[in-house]
């Protein structure tokens, strides 16, 4: 029987060249998430359905790959990892706060497939757990921020933030009527010309004049400390907290130097239930492509899950459509496959010498391929070519009697010939090791 050679609708088979610009997002992201003190969790990729059905059910619930184990237990593949962190916080009382987490790993959605909206996708997850308050949420969103500034991509995104209460509240106080079915489209507005958002919004039950207020309304967006004149005046008065709260944000990603990346923008909601307050969305400055990651505050999903309550704000950074975004600036690959020594066997009479060498050039952490196959001269340098090798040590005999070795620089098309016994001491002088 022929099988099909085709990974599944949304899965993708990366082959090495293409996974070297995935690793060098990976480590990005988590060396970001290192140096702002994340710790790294691993958690399983299989739950229990009832973390995600039980809570309200959201855009997530629909998508999940869920199925029935031999067991007879009610089992999904993560879509996300939120729910599972909330139970992980719940399950162990004795954690210290702030808890800080992070890790990248593997999500199933049966969602469209669209450009960056794959079926099993790569999802980089931050959390802080224990803590309410203005500076975690400004630390969460320099981190993420932090990422960007790495990837040289800082002025190629836009962060926009908002806050579910405020946008809610100040909706009711200008008489709209079913305000959450308006914000379930308000969610969408992005995507929409006026027309079909004003057409969605009579679908979900709204007069036309009711429409036509929430999308002025939510309009409001623009730098975060120069929205706060409009807001204060346009929110009722029980939710001008929020409005100081989003006052004091805006003034400490100013103080985390971020505050360039960040719009306030009324009209950013996220698909998911859990978010109590704060929700923000990153999207390439052109607005081309989905959503580049999304988060916010969820200070009571855990306590949905157990007699503990406990506060938390967190996002996942996409790795597919921050990929599309290298490739829309021309930046793609960032890396390949790379090697730094290729030994080059010149006859088979030399080969231990070869691999001999490839022993203490490993030792130095570099990474070296010697020839497994039995090839030519020429057919040896074509493959340390493919496997982007930075030097390539000829060793043959003829050299080895003059007690000397040939290094070839790949770059430049150079080559040396060094004592038999330098080559360490000659990587060292060209700051190679
Ligand atoms: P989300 O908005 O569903 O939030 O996903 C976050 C990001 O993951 C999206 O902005 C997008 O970049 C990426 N993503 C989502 N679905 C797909 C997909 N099908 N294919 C490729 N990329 C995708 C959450 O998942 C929340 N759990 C985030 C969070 C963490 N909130 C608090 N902590």
């Amino acid at each position: 029987m022929a099988i099909n050679l085709e990974s599944l609708k949304g899965t993708y088979d990366r082959y090495p060249n293409e996974w070297a610009t995935w690793k060098h997002l990976i480590e990005t992201v988590e060396e970001t998430a290192e140096e702002f003190g994340f710790r790294q969790i691993e958690p399983p990729s299989i739950e229990r359905q009832e973390l995600w059905t039980e809570k309200e059910e959201d855009s997530v619930t629909d998508e999940m790959y869920a199925f029935t184990d031999k067991g007879d237990n009610e089992i999904t593949l993560v879509p996300e990892q939120t729910p599972t962190r909330a139970r992980l916080i719940q399950k162990r009382k004795d954690l210290k706060t702030p808890v800080k987490w992070y890790n990248t790993s593997k999500r199933w959605r049966y969602e469209d497939v669209t450009r960056g909206r794959d079926r099993e996708f790569l999802q980089g997850d931050f959390d802080i757990f224990g803590v309410e308050s203005v500076e975690t949420d400004a630390e969460i969103i320099a981190a993420a921020a932090t990422i960007y500034r790495k990837l040289d991509l800082d002025n190629r995104v836009k962060f926009l933030i908002n806050d579910r209460e405020l946008l809610e509240s100040i909706l009711e106080s200008h008489g709209i009527e079913k305000t959450e079915e308006a914000m379930k489209v308000v969610d969408d507005k992005e995507k929409l010309s006026r027309e079909e958002f004003l057409d969605d919004l009579g679908e979900r039950g709204l007069s036309r004049e009711d429409a036509e207020q929430v999308d002025e309304l939510t309009d409001i967006s623009g730098p975060i400390l120069d929205q706060i004149d409009e807001l204060r005046e346009k929110a009722p008065e029980e939710v001008q907290d929020s409005v100081n709260r989003m006052e004091s944000l805006g003034e400490a990603l100013e103080a985390y130097g971020v505050a360039d990346m960040c719009r306030f923008d009324l009209s950013i909601v996220r698909g998911l239930a859990y978010y109590t307050g704060l929700v923000f969305e990153a999207f390439d400055s052109e607005g081309e492509l989905r959503a580049l990651f999304g988060g916010g505050r969820y200070d009571e999903l855990v306590g949905q899950f157990g007699d503990r309550e406990v506060p938390a704000v967190g996002f996942a950074f996409g790795y597919s459509t921050t990929i599309e975004l290298l490739k829309k600036e021309d930046r793609y690959p960032l890396k390949e496959v790379e090697t730094d020594v290729y030994v080059l066997s010149v006859s088979d009479s030399v080969r231990d010498v070869a691999l001999d060498y490839g022993v203490k050039l490993r030792e130095k952490g570099l990474s070296v391929e010697t020839d497994l196959v039995g090839r030519g001269f020429g057919s040896q340098l074509g493959y340390a070519d493919d496997i982007n090798a930075k030097r390539v040590l000829i060793v043959g005999e003829r050299d080895l009697e003059n007690d000397q070795v040939t290094v070839k620089h790949m770059e430049s098309g150079e080559e040396e010939e060094i004592g038999k016994d330098e080559i360490i001491e000659h990587l060292k002088s060209e700051n190679f090791i």
